[in-house]
């Protein structure tokens, strides 16, 4: 059990760097398992969902060094098992990304169907339709998913998504890899760590064209050899200290990102009064005033993403009126709400909207975090509040944010860590 103490009402001034993508890292890794080589890979994040990942690949047969803190050596090339280990498959939700791999590599993937009901019904479908459009026979029983590709191997195909889908596109990128022919994916997702899953595999010998516009083409080859990849940085990360710097105050560098990816969310705090000037592969953020109120609906890249859509909540609690918050992916990513009302917020939520009335203090409690991106908003508005927050069930925050109490405290936070055993660990299925 972990959890978090924070004595609010503090500015954060100073620089933060931003580590690799969790959600680039986190089909990278499985990706993996389609090259025979080793491949070096740098700027990988050092969180929870990442090692878990690096325990099922080690536990199937992979040969993994860490080289520094976030460079690792992955080598599949002696990987003949084509079973996961179920216990750990069900603690992350992107080991969908196995079965992909699997099926790309083996021919053959059987694994648990990936939790997620954390925001609402998170179904496989789309991923299912285009191994399927690869040839592959799926099939759905007792919690498991068994996808098995015919005798004479995958082959590419065409496939049209019904919903604009990271996991579906990404997955479906990596059965492709080894099919013959090629296969065409329409009405993909752009979100740049769909780019980076491509630019990997194009740098083991992939032949994918067109990743970040809504149609992908990918060009089977023979076997993928090893090499070295950087991973992006973390934009859902970068977005969450931007919010931090609005809610709380203050005037901070965010460093090692890629200002392009961040445009909506900069976009929309300096609609809402923030100064923020870009400087390369920096920006730097000032808070000069009260936020002023704004409204935001949640869309695929490029539009706002919902794993910001918490975050920019919080500083909507404190903007100067009344803002309103519409989710446009998930059906229920709003339970952080009756926490954030916990501190003093106005928050009611009407279906798909969240209705925020500006208020100008929170102030400390006891709160949980609910998930992921929930509990970054928790940290967030502990930060902006007076008085100290705890906020229990922090250990899906470190799912995602690397060394958070480090770079937050470096930045003049007073956040404290506290871990005690559970007998009975919680079980993080979302992400
Ligand atoms: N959907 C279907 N059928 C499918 C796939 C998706 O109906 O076969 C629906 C989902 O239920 C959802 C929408 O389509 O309503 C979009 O889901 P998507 O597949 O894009 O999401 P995901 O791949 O499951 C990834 C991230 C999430 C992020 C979403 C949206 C990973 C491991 N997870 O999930 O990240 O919210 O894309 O951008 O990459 C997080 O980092 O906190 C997180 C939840």
């Amino acid at each position: 059990m972990i959890k978090y103490i924070i004595e609010g009402g503090q500015e954060l001034h100073g620089g933060v760097t931003i580590s690799g993508a969790k959600n680039a890292a986190v089909a990278i890794l499985p990706a993996t398992l389609l090259v025979e080589g080793k491949c070096h890979i740098e700027n990988v994040p050092d969180i929870s969902d990442v090692r878990l990942l690096l325990e099922i690949l080690n536990d199937m047969g992979a040969q993994i060094r860490r080289l520094t803190p976030n460079a690792l050596e992955i080598d599949c090339t002696r990987v003949r098992n084509t079973t996961a280990p179920i216990d750990l498959v069900r603690r992350i939700r992107a080991s969908y990304y196995l079965l992909g791999a699997q099926l790309g590599r083996f021919g053959h993937a059987r694994n648990a169907m990936p939790g997620g009901c954390n925001f609402g019904l998170r179904p496989i479908d789309q991923h299912i339709k285009g191994f399927e459009a690869l040839g592959a026979v799926v099939e759905q029983s007792g919690g498991y998913v068994t996808c098995d590709a015919p005798e004479d191997g995958l082959k590419g195909g065409r496939v049209y998504l019904d919903i604009v889908s990271v996991g579906a596109t990404m997955n479906i990128l990596l059965a492709a890899c080894l099919a013959e022919g090629t296969t065409t994916i329409e009405n993909c997702a752009k979100e740049p760590h769909i780019v980076d899953l491509a630019n990997f595999l194009n740098s083991m010998g992939a032949r994918i064209s067109g990743a970040g516009t809504d149609v992908i083409k990918v060009r089977g080859v023979k076997s993928l050899r090893g090499g070295s990849y950087s991973i992006i940085p973390d934009q859902i990360e970068a977005g969450t200290y931007m919010a931090a710097v609005s809610a709380a105050g203050g005037s901070v560098t965010i460093k090692n990102i890629i200002p392009k990816h961040l445009d909506c969310i900069t976009a929309k705090l300096r609609e809402m009064g923030m100064v923020i000037r870009e400087d390369g592969d920096c920006l730097h953020m000032e808070k000069t005033r009260r936020l002023k109120r704004a409204n935001v609906k949640t869309m695929p890249y490029p539009g706002f993403p919902t794993d910001m859509q918490p975050q920019i909540a919080v500083c909507m609690a404190m903007a100067n009126g009344t803002s309103i918050v519409t989710e446009g992916i998930y059906d229920n990513r709003f339970r952080y709400t009756a926490e954030l009302n916990r501190m003093g917020a106005h928050v009611q939520v009407e279906g798909k909207a969240a209705v925020i009335d500006g208020v100008r203090e929170l102030h400390g409690c006891e709160v949980r975090a609910c998930d992921l991106r929930a509990g970054a908003a928790m940290v967030i508005a502990a930060l902006a509040a007076e008085g100290t927050t705890i906020i229990e069930d922090a250990h899906y925050i470190e799912r995602g944010y690397e060394d958070i109490i480090g770079k937050l405290t470096a930045l003049g936070a007073n956040i404290k860590r506290i871990e005690t055993f559970d007998p009975q660990p919680a079980v993080a299925g979302v992400g």
